[in-house]
């Protein structure tokens, strides 16, 4: 651990003001803010959360890494697979809700702007997308590994390799809105609302984007991993 960037002996607030994004990893391990001078070490256990899990996971954002250098040695299934529970709630909850709002606040809605209502069509077919593809996770993906995590005798018929196969990236279809957006609405002298909305949608997309990283590079593996073990200890 100690060749991370950031360590359980560091401060937490330290850790925000280096990198604001690192917020949304706090409130998705269920982290409130008001530390301190806590160190990190300090606020998860405070808050009973894995501390080596949240430091991975922090340190993954930050390196923008694209692998575990080892399998996840010491990264709790279960608290990465709530933090992905986490995550979920938020983008689709909370998130993309929010977007919504804020893009029908931006656009003139009436019937006779048919740029307008594409892109609202547009985004309601994508955030439907998003849902399927998160509830897909929680209701096939997460169940079965709670199903390994229960060692349960009569498994799903389920490999974590098929989720592997089949996990897509989401968060392409909404550079195409973007797109639609900056080339294609109708130019207005007021442009801030609609400028605020595509910085939210380009937040987003790059929240989206790392989301997916976590799951193909992080949890995947650990999964792999436990699967092994669950498993290989059932043959025996
Ligand atoms: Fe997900
Ligand atoms: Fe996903």
């Amino acid at each position: 651990m100690n060749d991370r960037p950031y360590k359980e002996t560091d401060k937490m607030s330290d850790l925000i003001c280096s990198n604001y994004s690192l917020l949304m990893v706090l409130s998705r391990f269920g982290l409130p803010l008001g530390f301190g001078d806590k160190t990190v070490k300090e606020v998860c256990a405070q808050h009973e959360v894995d501390c080596n899990t949240f430091l991975a996971v922090v340190n993954f954002v930050e390196e923008d890494r694209s692998s575990l250098d080892d399998e996840g040695d010491g990264v709790s299934v279960v608290s990465l697979m709530s933090y992905l529970k986490r995550a979920h709630v938020y983008f689709l909850d909370f998130n993309l809700p929010a977007i919504r709002r804020k893009l029908i606040e931006a656009i003139d809605c009436s019937s006779s702007n048919e740029v307008a209502f594409l892109i609202l069509k547009f985004f309601d077919e994508y955030a439907a997308e998003v849902r399927k593809h998160m509830d897909y996770e929680d209701k096939v993906v997460f169940a079965y590994v709670e199903a390994l995590l229960r060692k349960e005798a009569d498994l799903p018929p389920y490999q974590i390799s098929i989720f592997a196969r089949r996990h897509d990236q989401i968060e392409a279809k909404l550079t195409e809105l973007k797109n639609i957006i900056i080339k294609y609405y109708p130019a207005k002298r007021d442009t801030n609302l609609l400028n605020a909305v595509l910085f939210d949608i380009y937040n987003c997309e790059a929240d989206l984007a790392m989301h997916c990283k976590v799951e193909d590079y992080m949890f995947i593996p650990v999964v792999r991993k436990l699967e092994r073990e669950v498993k290989g200890n059932e043959k025996q």
